[in-house]
């Protein structure tokens, strides 16, 4: 299993993205955090905004929707060339059918869970899935507070996903800095999103592998 640290550039400079995104080149994915003011109370930006990031970050994007409807937003960010598209299942209205429209556009295709919402549905359907993101934030914002109460919903799509042999990616994404990065590891995450800890050290590449050694350290083992 191996472990990926995707900066989150919504603690990027907005009028210095280009800027932004080289200096985080020891990335896996850039996590781009999409926001329409109706699913969430912020605003970030849309399609048109994501294209010319794809254009000039020279590394995948892992792209995180928290917009209404995404039955008819998502495939939008699967076609312009996104590698990862997660919607929430919150908003979805059949999460398994947008899940296979995502796939058949040939991006990996992402649930997302808020902090309150139940893991079952998705974890009785985890084959359908390339990764399930447990937000440790409400989203919306940059800056809070890694919740650890969300760690049991890790814990049982962890075991979900090793009980059928799926090699499913499992996303953390709010607050995570190099001491939550060690809970979210032990519980069973192997794919980390970190906006302010990347974005708000001196050298965002070297915070990268720094956060990528922690949690290499600290994998899941069955029965934790
Ligand atoms: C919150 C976003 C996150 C956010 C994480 O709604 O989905 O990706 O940027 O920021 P930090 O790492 O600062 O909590
Ligand atoms: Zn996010």
């Amino acid at each position: 299993m191996s472990v990926r640290i995707n900066p989150s550039i919504l603690a990027a400079d907005f009028v210095n993205m280009q800027r932004d995104l080289a200096r985080i080149g020891t990335a896996d994915f850039v996590h781009v955090d999409v926001m329409d003011n109706h699913f969430v109370p912020n605003l970030t930006f849309g399609p048109q905004m994501v294209e010319r990031i794809q254009a000039v970050a020279g590394i995948p994007l892992d792209v995180h929707l928290m917009i209404d409807d995404p039955e008819r937003w998502a495939p939008g960010y699967a076609e312009l060339g996104a590698a990862s598209v997660t919607f929430h299942a919150e908003a979805s209205s059949d999460p398994v059918a947008l899940a296979r429209h995502l796939r058949s556009l040939g991006a990996r295709a992402g649930v997302a869970l808020k902090p309150a919402s139940d893991a079952g549905a998705i974890a009785d359907a985890i084959d359908e899935f390339d990764q399930v993101l447990v937000m440790t934030v409400e989203p919306g914002f940059g800056g809070q507070s890694f919740m650890p109460q969300t760690m049991p919903k890790l814990r049982a799509l962890r075991e979900a996903a090793d009980a059928r042999g799926l090699d499913v990616w499992l996303q953390v994404d709010g607050g995570i800095d190099e001491k939550t990065i060690v809970t979210a590891a032990e519980a069973g995450a192997d794919t980390f999103v970190a906006g302010s800890s990347v974005f708000g050290a001196p050298d965002p590449a070297a915070r990268i592998e720094e956060l990528r050694a922690v949690a290499a350290g600290h994998r899941h083992t069955p029965g934790y």
